[in-house]
């Protein structure tokens, strides 16, 4: 772990003979008075500025605790010990470094003393910015501290650092320090997919949400241990039937060389996802779909990042997808129909379908499929999937009408549910845009190849039919039909407003799919209606499902575009954030906190004159 550290220029001892001050000093006060005082405060253009006298030296720092803001003019000096009277954390008067990490150091400033006047310099700078913030950033990450994570993010994005890079240092940082790709990694490749469509404000809040929960994940976790690729270069498809062999018996060591292997052999992309789909649907929807979604997730973070980072972020996904329970150990999956048996019967005939469907691509059955998905006989959902291969569906159609099919079951999922009901529902279509997304990444150069990952389809078709009682009775979408909707609002601003207003209240999943409805079809811009979606998650302490929700559904709002199926998909988006809503917001009060001190101004204000 990193060590807290903090620096900055030195006090000045009294009387030291010292150039005159810049324009960037001000006058503090004369020696004397400060003497008197022990303490005065000068009030820059930044930030109000403390000046200390103590045991015959000056010290000048940001007079606002880096915690919350309190007046430290109002603390306790002892020692060299600066202590905050407000919760009590503590700093070493000279360097402004803490002693109680959650309260982050706190600034300090030259000072000097020259004619019997006190000069300090009322801008608080670094000399490189993006290299303290990049500092801070990990020492945030490695002791867990939000508020220190909120302002290095802040700094950073102030420092002009690209938000790519600071994605990367964050999953590099979580690659690391623990045994395995987790919930943090995956929040914060979600939000890291959404940084284009969010404004700059959101983007500061995307950014500290992802890196503060890749920090909770990683706390008091032992770091990861790097394994070595095999010292030769077997043949692609031996290392892709290895990979399966050692994904079968559960042997992570063999499968995470193998893979590395794989990477160092220079395997692309497409070529690592069909390896990786290949030996994660060795078992069906295996931890009911987190082991699929978390792969694809450590592709997309790479996608971002840039792949010369595969032999770090991309094995920490091994050690789950071995280890992860398939649906075919539940009895749900064998009783009353064997559907684990169905699947394996229908992907011995992949290849010839895929074969008899080549040369017909310009199959566009993706909306009527869904619909067949979502019926209520797995023999003929089956059916209805080898008839599109013949027809010439590739496998990223089948995995794009298996997640539209998925997002119906949440636009339709009946309130008279279980609460806990809608994760049943969110995890089948997560799950389905995980598949769409690597189907799509490994594409149809290889078709012949690639079958045994076309098993995913089949696997999130039959979890879906598992999922059919949740629409039982179904919710109605609103906007079908031509329906307008005109008790709500017309304008944008107010149906924004409203639908924000509705995520305020517990239990307001119908109207908020119905602001959806009337916005989309007013024909008001779908990335307005967006980025009121992504402030409504961003503002909450929301769960690891409601990220994945958003961002599942802008993805494949992206596939459908402002459409009826489009709506749908973003209706679902809706309905499941406002049953997850509101929370105790205490992420945004954090990250609210640190943006006020980074900005500068006075905290407190009432405390301090009180
Ligand atoms: S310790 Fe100073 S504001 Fe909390």
């Amino acid at each position: 772990m990193l060590r807290s550290t903090c620096s900055g220029p030195k006090a000045t001892m009294e009387g030291t003979l010292m150039d005159a001050p810049s324009k960037e000093f001000a006058l503090a006060g004369s020696l004397e008075e400060l003497k008197i005082k022990g303490r005065l405060v000068v009030h820059g253009g930044h930030r109000p500025i403390l000046v200390i006298y103590d045991r015959g030296r000056v010290f000048a720092l940001d007079n606002r605790c880096p915690h919350m803001g309190f007046p430290l003019e109002r603390g306790s000096v002892e020692d060299g010990i600066l202590t905050c009277h407000w919760h009590h954390a503590r700093f070493d008067l000279e360097s402004g470094c803490t002693f109680d990490l959650w309260a982050d150091d706190v600034p300090i400033c030259p000072v000097e003393v020259r004619n019997g006047d006190v000069w300090v310099k009322t801008t608080f700078t670094h000399a490189d910015p993006a290299a303290h913030w990049q500092q801070r950033l990990a020492n945030g990450l490695a002791h867990d501290l939000g508020l220190v994570i909120a302002k290095a993010m802040h700094g950073q994005l102030a420092a002009g650092v690209a938000q790519a890079e600071i994605v990367r240092q964050v999953a590099l940082f979580g690659a690391q320090n623990r045994d395995g790709w987790g919930v943090g990694l995956t929040i914060l490749t979600a939000l890291a997919n959404l940084l284009p469509v969010l404004p700059e404000e959101e983007a500061y809040l995307a950014l500290f949400h992802g890196a503060r929960r890749v920090a909770a994940d990683c706390d008091g976790e032992a770091p990861r241990r790097e394994r070595a690729p095999l010292g030769s270069r077997p043949d692609p498809a031996a290392l892709k039937r290895w990979l399966r062999r050692w994904t079968n018996v559960r042997h992570r060591e063999a499968a995470e060389r193998t893979l590395l292997t794989a990477i160092a052999a220079g395997f692309s992309p497409a070529e690592l996802a069909d390896a990786l789909f290949a030996a994660e649907t060795e078992r069906a929807f295996a931890d009911t779909g987190h082991s699929l979604d978390f792969i694809n997730k450590a592709f997309e973070c790479l996608d971002l990042v840039g792949w010369q980072h595969a032999a770090a972020l991309l094995p920490t996904v091994v050690g789950q997808m071995v280890a992860a329970r398939g649906a075919e150990e539940s009895t749900a999956w064998r009783q009353p129909v064997d559907l684990v048996a169905l699947c394996e019967e229908s992907t011995s005939e992949l290849a010839d379908l895929f074969a008899a469907g080549r040369g017909s691509r310009d199959w566009s059955g993706h909306a009527a499929l869904a619909q067949e998905l979502l019926g209520d006989d797995p023999a003929r959902i089956a059916d209805a999937l080898k008839e599109a291969i013949r027809a010439g569906a590739a496998p990223a159609d089948l995995g794009q009408s298996l997640a539209y099919a998925a997002a119906l079951r949440v636009a339709r999922f009946g309130n008279a549910n279980e609460h806990a009901d809608w994760e049943t529902a969110h995890h089948v279509f997560t799950y389905a845009n995980a598949v769409h997304q690597m189907l799509t990444r490994i594409g149809t150069a290889n078709i012949d190849t690639h079958v045994t990952a076309v098993r995913g389809v089949l696997h999130g078709a039959m979890a879906l039919y598992l999922a059919r009682y949740l629409n039982v009775p179904p919710a109605r979408i609103p906007g079908d039909g031509g329906e307008q909707l005109d008790d709500l609002p017309a304008d944008p601003e107010t149906i924004g407003a409203a639908l924000l207003d509705a995520f305020d209240r517990q239990r307001q999943v119908d109207l908020a799919a119905r602001l959806v409805a009337r916005h989309l079809t007013l024909g008001h811009s779908p990335q307005a209606l967006i980025a009121t979606l992504a402030h409504a998650v961003l503002r909450e302490d929301a769960g690891f499902h409601a990220y994945q929700m958003l961002e599942a559904g802008v993805r494949q709002f992206g596939a459908w575009g402002d459409t009826d199926e489009g709506r749908h998909i973003l209706i679902a988006v809706a309905r499941y954030l406002a049953a997850h809503s509101p929370t105790e917001r205490a992420s945004l009060q954090t990250a609210d906190i640190a943006r006020r001190l980074m900005r500068g101004g006075e905290l407190h204000q009432e405390a301090g004159s009180s």
